[in-house]
């Protein structure tokens, strides 16, 4: 059974918000790289990396229901940041409004009773729970740097292990 088309509109919209976020972290990867942060530009470079892998599985997704995929036009992202700690804050308030987005559009699969999309979206429901703590966890570390040099180069290279996710590869 193919989506209805207020669920295939609603899909396409949040692709649309998803390779934004790959947009936006790829533009506070160049950021960190340019105030020296290597550790850090890698972590959003994977950030921007699995949201691409985010956006293709919704796209995947909506082409295997039999729905038709609009590429948007994908907002330019800002590009300059005031330190990393404004970027680990940006990047919080910014998964907080995925969460709401992927809510929204939850909500939009339950209204048209379409079963498959909510079990679906359940994934993406819990990785923005998972979304949230990470940029919590991150910011929390920053708060105890607190500029000391000495502990942000330490930081910057636990950054710099992160790799991809396995449900994102
Ligand atoms: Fe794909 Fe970070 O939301």
């Amino acid at each position: 059974m193919a989506v209805s088309t207020a669920l295939q509109e609603a899909f396409n919209r949040h692709i649309n918000a998803e390779f934004y976020s790959s947009y936006l972290y790829l533009s506070m990867s160049t950021y960190c790289d340019s105030i020296d942060l290597p550790g850090f530009a890698h972590w959003m470079r994977i950030q921007s990396q699995e949201e691409y892998d985010h956006a293709m599985r919704l796209l995947t997704y909506l082409e295997d229901r039999d729905g038709r995929v609009t590429l948007l036009p994908i907002e330019q992202p800002p590009i300059e940041f005031d330190a990393v700690e404004d970027v680990m804050r940006q990047t919080l308030e910014h998964e907080q409004h995925v969460s709401h987005l992927i809510n929204q559009l939850y909500a939009v699969a339950a209204e048209c009773a379409d079963f498959a999309s909510q079990v679906m979206l359940q994934w993406f429901v819990n990785e923005q729970v998972e979304e949230e703590k990470t940029a919590r966890d991150v910011i929390a570390s920053l708060d105890k740097v607190a500029g000391r040099s000495d502990a942000l180069l330490l930081l910057d290279r636990e950054m710099g292990a992160r790799t991809l996710a396995p449900a994102a590869a």
